[in-house]
């Protein structure tokens, strides 16, 4: 069982649920973050809820070799937990070059430097959306991929990156999870999705107009082939990603290369039954108008979640109703997010508290 894991992008919203995760299960974690869209203040708040300090956290991007080699120098990494990239598809169309740079060439310089210092194990963030828009759902991991956006594709192509890697370096051992769409927040609220400007997700969107800090949701299509024309997606419960990636960083030694499995529930939910949800849940009716459809959107993505039932006896147990909760809790706590000042530049971030 690795005991040292490094997690990059552990304080964003999936990354810093994990780091608890971790912590929570005897793990020492040292996160790697250059807080482009994430807050420091999330870095206090896992240690809180954790009980215990984190065993490192340096702002660093994860392109920067140097940075990284330094990190691995300071502590005994078994394991690497791969999150740092950007995530929004449509940014992803307006700014293709970042999204390549940050998520391909990210994750080459992080392979580089595990090569060198000799540490073979890796849990890849990898995406439903590299499905798009070719298979019949539910979604299982042989289905045919073909992603439609940037995004979609630097996530595909990185899986191919670490495939061919695998092949060659016969030491790695490589999970790629495919997570369907993470949301809600740790039922403490102390944690949860906070991003910069306005936001490109779903639930958290949603979330800002109950709170009042938007006037309503713009619907992306209502003419889609599903029951009621939104688009249908499978919402994963952020507490059940963390969990899966902590099963998952247990299952790294089971066997060397690469395998690859999706994260979801099998359950499909359309924009507007997600929007009844939190309006129950919260109480605020959330006013939305229809707009038109987004560029680079699919109609339905559902998990087939059985492989990963089979390989690690693991399921997700949170449904809508909880991922609405926790989400709803943490908007209701913190209705302008964690009100960072924004992080200063270099060094470690372990004990600040930039936030008023
Ligand atoms: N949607 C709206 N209005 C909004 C935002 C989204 O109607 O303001 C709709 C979308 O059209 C889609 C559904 O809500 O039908 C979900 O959209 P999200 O943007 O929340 O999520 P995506 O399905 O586009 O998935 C993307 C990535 C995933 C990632 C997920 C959460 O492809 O890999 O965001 O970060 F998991």
């Amino acid at each position: 069982m690795p005991e040292t894991v490094l997690v990059t992008g552990g304080a964003g919203f999936i990354g810093s649920h994990t780091c608890v995760e971790l912590l929570g299960h005897g793990h020492d974690v040292v996160v790697v973050d250059n807080h482009v869209n994430s807050s420091p203040e999330a870095l206090d708040r896992i240690a809180k809820i954790a009980g215990r300090p984190l065993a490192g956290a340096y702002r660093a991007d994860v392109r920067d070799r140097k940075a990284l080699r330094e990190v691995f120098s300071s502590h005994p990494v078994d394991a690497v937990i791969h999150f740092a990239a950007h995530k929004a598809v449509g940014e992803s169309a307006a700014r293709p070059v970042e999204y390549y740079d940050t998520n391909v060439a990210g994750t080459c310089a992080l392979l580089a430097v595990m090569h060198e210092q000799r540490v073979h194990r890796l849990v890849f963030s990898s995406s439903c959306s590299v499905y798009g828009d070719a298979g019949t759902v539910p979604l299982t991991e042989r289905s045919p991929v073909a992603p439609t956006n940037p995004y979609a594709r630097t996530k595909l192509m990185c899986e191919r990156i670490l495939e061919d890697v695998c092949d060659h370096l016969p030491q790695l051992k490589v999970l790629a999870l495919r997570y369907f769409n993470p949301v809600g927040a740790h039922p403490s609220g102390l944690l949860g999705e906070d991003p910069r400007g306005v936001p490109g997700n779903l639930m958290p969107y949603v979330a800002q107009v109950a709170v009042g800090r938007r006037a309503q949701l713009s619907v992306f299509g209502d003419d889609y082939p599903t029951p009621d024309g939104t688009g249908v997606r499978d919402y994963i419960h952020v507490m059940d990603v963390a969990e899966g990636h902590r099963v998952a960083v247990g299952h790294l030694d089971d066997r060397t290369g690469m395998r690859v499995f999706n994260l979801g529930t099998g359950t499909g939910t359309s924009v507007l039954q997600l929007v009844a949800a939190f309006g129950e849940v919260s109480g605020r009716p959330v006013p939305y108008r229809v707009a038109g459809r987004r560029a680079g959107d699919v109609a339905e993505l559902v998990a087939d979640p059985s492989a990963v039932a089979a390989a690690w006896d693991w399921a997700t147990t949170r449904d809508l109703t909880a991922m609405c909760r926790d989400a709803w809790r943490f908007q209701e706590l913190h209705p302008d997010g964690y009100s960072c000042r924004p992080p200063r530049a270099g060094g470690p971030t372990t004990g600040e508290s930039p936030c008023g």
